[in-house]
């Protein structure tokens, strides 16, 4: 049988895996594989970060080169950008990028892509397995018909599964080994052959009854955050109006035991999740012709923090008899997070964009991005602090020196709390 054949493959370690998309999903997972003994082919359409990978370099924060090297030089990793090397293959991961279209709907042309691709040289007792986060039903809908024109069906001649990628990156206490695994195939062979697959390297595997069940389970684990991070961001902006300050009282609610889960305030939501995959789900809901309101109120209210944070800079300056226009704005942190590279969706888009509408004059900080919308980071010094009329923190890197900065600014608007417990 089909199924046995694979799952032995896996238990012998003789299973060879392709991994579609080597970004901050797809290289960890790849590596992930190559380093508990399988061998690992990545695929990308992007040539030269495959002429990096051969070479050894890694553009991944969480894949060190010592990592990529090992596995090069053990010949368990090879990277290339030819889809033909699917047909040696057994079990393709396909992690490429799903992000949402200039009217803000789902984007997923770069899985049917990748799915096309795979359709043409599909065999029989092969297992494709999606991790990009998508929308309810995008596996069995969309996925599925495009493979069985191949003439092969699923279940009986290979296997279809989802399995929502949770990496955290720049996370030191949990990586793709340790972060348990959801997975849901589109019929029990399927969910089967993934399970053992991801079984054999990942520290535990959660099984659900289907690939909708599992693409769910992720809309709902970002859609928690981006709504709770809301309700937070509302609720700052309401302690600012009363004189309250929001991080005490988030401080004290989290000492209640039970019930309660501490979420922080910012300048907006970033990175390739929290902006958009709640708005996979509410797209496929309007199908359906319900209205997800929650959601769609929290990406607005998390949309507006950008504006928030302006507005904020244009009162605190008020105050001194400063106008925004002309006033020198030192941004400290692009990236979308604390220490990590990555500024896709970063809330300092906005922040930018609105500070140079009000004319003012812009300049920014960020040890991991040295580079960001025409402008190139500056170093921190007392004197570039003393010449700036505001400074804002959007990103609470741990390389800033806080004391430092509390100290020579003028006007200090921390939306991150990050210089709490300072005393200059
Ligand atoms: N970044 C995260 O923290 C994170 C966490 C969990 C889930 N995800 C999800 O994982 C998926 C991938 O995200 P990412 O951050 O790794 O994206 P990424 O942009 O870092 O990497 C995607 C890679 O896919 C490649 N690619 C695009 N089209 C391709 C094709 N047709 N064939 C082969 N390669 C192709 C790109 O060149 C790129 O290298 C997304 O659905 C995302 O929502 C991301």
């Amino acid at each position: 049988m089909l199924l046995n054949a694979l799952k032995k493959k896996i238990k012998d370690r003789e299973a060879r895996i392709g991994v579609v998309g080597l970004g901050y999903v797809g290289l960890p997972l790849a590596m992930a594989f190559a380093e508990r003994g399988f061998s690992v082919t990545g695929i990308d359409v992007d040539k030269r970060k495959i002429t990096g990978l051969r070479a050894g370099q890694s553009y991944i924060q969480d894949v060190s080169q010592a990592v990529l090297k090992n596995a090069l030089k053990k010949k368990r990793f090879h990277a290339t950008d030819d889809y033909a090397v699917l047909a040696h293959l057994d079990a393709v991961l396909i992690c490429v990028p799903t992000p949402l279209n200039k009217t803000r709907e789902p984007d997923i042309s770069f899985v049917v892509a990748a799915t096309q691709k795979i359709a043409r040289t599909l065999k029989k007792g092969f297992l494709v397995v999606l991790e990009s986060t998508t929308y309810p039903g995008t596996t069995e809908e969309v996925m599925l018909p495009l493979l069985e024109k191949s003439g092969l069906k699923a279940e009986r001649d290979f296997f279809l599964a989802f399995s929502p990628e949770r990496v955290d990156p720049g996370n030191p206490h949990f990586d793709t080994i340790s972060i348990p695994k959801v997975i849901g195939g589109v019929g029990k062979n399927s969910t089967e052959a993934a399970v053992e697959l991801y079984g054999a390297v990942l520290k535990r595997v959660v099984e659900v009854s289907s690939a909708k069940t599992a693409e769910m389970v992720k809309l709902l684990e970002n859609t928690f955050r981006s709504v709770n991070i809301a309700l937070v961001n509302e609720m700052a902006i309401m302690c600012d109006h009363l004189g309250i300050d929001i991080w005490e009282v988030i401080e004290a609610a989290k000492t209640k035991p039970f019930g309660f889960m501490p979420f922080y305030p910012g300048p907006g939501i970033g990175g390739h999740c929290l902006p958009i995959d709640p708005l996979y789900l509410s797209w496929k809901s309007r199908l359906h012709g319900f209205e997800a309101k929650i959601i769609e109120l929290a990406s607005r209210v998390n949309e507006d923090m950008p504006l928030y944070v302006v507005k904020r800079v244009a009162h605190l300056l008020n105050l001194r008899r400063t106008p925004l226009k002309n006033a020198k704005i030192l941004l400290l942190g692009v990236a979308y997070k604390r220490d990590v590279n990555d500024t896709r969706e970063s809330p300092a888009f906005d922040v930018v964009r609105h500070l140079l509408d009000e004319g003012a004059q812009i300049s920014y900080s960020d040890p991991w991005v040295p580079e960001f919308q025409k402008m190139k980071s500056k170093k921190v010094t007392v004197d570039f602090l003393r010449k700036q009329d505001c400074v804002v923190v959007l990103t609470d890197h741990a390389a800033f020196d806080w004391r430092l900065i509390k100290k020579h600014s003028k006007i200090l608007l921390d939306t991150r709390n990050a210089s709490k417990g300072i005393h200059v």
